[in-house]
């Protein structure tokens, strides 16, 4: 069946027979979609095209009010339990939020208000945070039962999966604690969280999340609480719905008082607004400011301060008419895959990407996507000249969440995985994984790219100047065909290509020399050994005191070592094992790499930060963040990113923030940056300078 959008707009309804008929069709489409996406976990129109349906309908009931229906899909908050989990009603609904993307249905909220209330009432303004609601009650002080918002009046007890998150205080923090306390809250995955999470299960040959939202929700879901607690989890909260014994009179009180009882609030941006210019304002810092926060938002709520305000504004069907949820322009969108073509990537895998018809995703322009292998393409059931829905999440690469199945006319083309590199014609293999193919010809031209590309990259070598568009046109021009051909690049090679002067030339040639220096863990990252990333290769570099050590280690002797599983061992030796690598190993000391390894961990070795947790806050003098961060994990600790509760020490450089906040709500110890570095003198470790 095809479902066609309702083609509706309610201002041009005027006679009662064509809202009746309009009114009947948005219904039905709304109840198909929601069962689409609560049910079946498979929806077929993107959030702001359900939200627009929503808005349609809610406009239409409110133009005719004897139309409305205690049916109708305004009149609940949307949601199917998850029936193994048991199910927990809510001492008062939990409410949903008008949303908009347009400001001039915020101009006309903030003056509803205003004319309503008799006066301009001020507004508090939060991010309106991509995850999952819940509620948490707390009797006599200690966390006694939380609960998703299922359809806002039931929702799925989720209590102990709720106790695994660190974060979320099981007993309230204070003297005076309300006997009988309900809030409300928002878990969300962080979005390098997410990132780690879909790597590892890649790796695995699991199935991957398509977003934090949906990789938070099926993490809190379980029925497992060992396998919720494995999954790093966060809560901000925002809301107080009950407190007995506590009178607020503000949501600013509110979330002062939540900070006060030991929960999560967003402090760095929760803001003051007292009229539409900062409300603008705020909301256009948030949106710049997205893609850098470490975790998704869509938007921005705007709410009425004061709860008598609140309380005379009401609710009307299920939105509180006092706030507005403003969203960013939407980061999902459907559009035409045109064609599939097939990379080689460094290790020789074939990934499979998707040419779409351009569209435009929250201000960027999409024209591909991954599609990452063949068995992914047949789950998600992907073909050639499908609709699909097309999803850009932060900075993460444009991912194809899945087609439009009640779009097709039968047209549409399966995919099949090549059988020869479509780059050098190799014969094709399938991984162990039985997932994956591969190009099996260690020196096909475009694995030889990739190596080089990963070689010069950040979190490899580091050669600024050396990327991806660079690497092509070396290699386009015949320049480079290893890693050690980088190393015997003369400067009249550079300047004779297109786009190169003199000064750049000789920059590059800086950075490539001052790669001789890298320590040896980059050296070992930059090689790609497949499934040995940037943690693995430090605790290889603490194991191993040179490159020859490790090179005439054993898959039996790397099984040894805490944090090297059987895969992993059998990889790297494979890998040195190649006679093609150790060649090329081979080329690259000749061209004179020192390879030194500050992190072997000798018997008796320094390590004044072993097993600390160290947050860095602020702008530091004598470190780049990423130089504080090597040094902490040389010295045996870990650099995290937000404060909790496993945090040892905040590190509070200039201009410090929210994670300051947070620390003293936590009662973490918090240095300044000189305090640091006397604290590693002391400890006799070499803080550089
Ligand atoms: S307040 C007024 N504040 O948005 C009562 N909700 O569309 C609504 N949400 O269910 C809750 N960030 O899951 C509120 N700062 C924020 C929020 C927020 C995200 C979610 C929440 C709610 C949904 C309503």
């Amino acid at each position: 069946m095809v479902r066609k959008k309702p083609d509706v707009s309610p201002e041009s309804i005027e006679k009662k027979k064509d809202a009746r008929e309009a009114i009947e069709e948005l219904r039905a489409a709304i109840h198909y979609h929601d069962h689409r996406y609560y049910v079946l976990d498979d929806p077929v129109i993107s959030d702001p095209e359900y939200d627009e349906l929503m808005q349609k309908l809610a406009a239409l009931e409110e133009k005719f009010p004897d139309l409305q229906s205690p049916d109708s899909p305004t009149q609940r908050v949307g949601g199917e339990p998850r029936e193994e989990l048991g199910s927990v009603k809510h001492p008062s609904p939990m409410l949903s939020l008008a949303a908009t993307y347009d400001e001039e249905e915020v101009e006309r909220f903030v003056e509803r208000c205003r004319e309503r209330l008799n006066k301009k009432p001020e507004f508090v303004a939060e991010p309106k945070y991509d995850g999952l609601s819940v509620e948490l009650l707390y009797e006599d002080g200690k966390l006694s039962v939380a609960s998703t918002r299922g359809d806002g009046q039931t929702g799925e007890d989720v209590t102990a999966n709720i106790k695994t998150i660190k974060e979320i205080p099981l007993e309230l923090l204070g003297d005076s604690t309300p006997k009988w306390l309900v809030v409300r809250g928002e878990i969300f995955m962080n979005k390098d969280e997410f990132g780690d999470l879909n790597r590892r299960r890649e790796e695995n040959g699991e199935s991957t999340f398509a977003n934090p939202r949906n990789a938070a929700a099926g993490s809190l879901r379980q029925l497992d609480p060992n396998v919720t607690a494995k999954r790093p989890l966060h809560c901000f909260f925002y809301e107080v719905a009950e407190a007995k014994g506590r009178k607020l009179k503000t949501q600013r009180e509110a979330l002062d008082a939540l900070a006060e009882w030991g929960f999560r609030i967003n402090g760095e941006w929760t803001e003051t607004c007292p009229s539409l210019d900062e409300i603008r304002g705020y909301h256009e810092r948030l949106e710049q400011q997205r893609d850098h926060l470490e975790y998704e938002i869509d938007g921005a709520v705007f709410k009425v301060n004061g709860f008598s305000e609140q309380e005379k504004l009401g609710v009307r069907q299920r939105d509180p008419q006092w706030a507005i949820a403003y969203k960013f322009s939407p980061r999902q969108a459907t559009t035409k895959l045109k064609s599939i073509r097939v990379q080689v990537g460094r290790t020789g895998q074939l990934t499979p990407v998707a040419d779409l018809e351009p569209v435009g995703i929250g201000g960027v322009e999409v024209t591909h996507a991954s599609l990452h292998n063949q068995s992914e393409i047949e789950r998600k059931d992907i073909r050639v000249g499908d609709t699909v829905l097309v999803e850009r999440a932060g900075d993460v690469i444009p991912q194809v969440v899945k087609p439009i199945e009640d779009d097709r006319d039968g047209s549409e083309k399966k995919f099949r995985m090549p059988e020869k590199c479509p780059v050098c014609g190799s014969e094709v293999v399938m991984g162990e994984d039985k997932k994956n193919a591969y190009c099996p010809n260690t020196t096909c031209e475009a694995q030889i790219r990739e190596r080089v590309k990963h070689y010069a990259s950040k979190e490899g070598m580091d050669i600024e100047g050396l990327g991806s568009k660079m690497v092509e046109q070396f290699a386009d021009a015949g320049l480079i065909d290893s890693l050690s051909s980088i190393y015997h690049l003369k400067k009249e090679d550079l300047t004779s290509l297109e786009k190169i002067g003199d000064k750049s030339a000789e920059n590059l040639l800086r950075e490539i020399e001052g790669t001789r220096g890298r320590p040896l863990y980059r050296f070992l990252y930059s090689l790609g050994i497949p499934l040995v990333g940037e943690h693995l290769v430090r605790v290889l570099s603490q194991n191993y005191e040179t490159l020859d050590d490790l090179m005439d280690a054993s898959e039996a002797e790397l099984r040894e070592i805490e944090e090297v599983g059987p895969e992993v061992a059998r990889s790297i030796a494979t890998f040195f094992a190649d006679e093609q690598n150790r060649k090329e190993i081979k080329n690259l000391r000749e061209v004179g790499l020192e390879l030194l390894n500050p992190d072997y961990r000798a018997e008796g070795a320094l390590r004044p930060l072993e097993d600390m947790s160290i947050v860095f806050t602020g702008s530091l003098k004598r470190w780049t963040r990423g130089e504080a961060e090597e040094l902490v994990q040389s010295l045996g600790g870990r650099s995290t990113s937000s404060v909790s509760d496993n945090t040892d020490y905040v590190v509070a450089g200039e201009g410090a923030g929210s994670k300051l906040n947070e620390a003293e709500e936590r009662n973490v110890p918090v240095m300044s940056e000189e305090e640091f570095i006397s604290f590693l003198e002391e400890h006799g470790a070499d803080a550089g300078s």
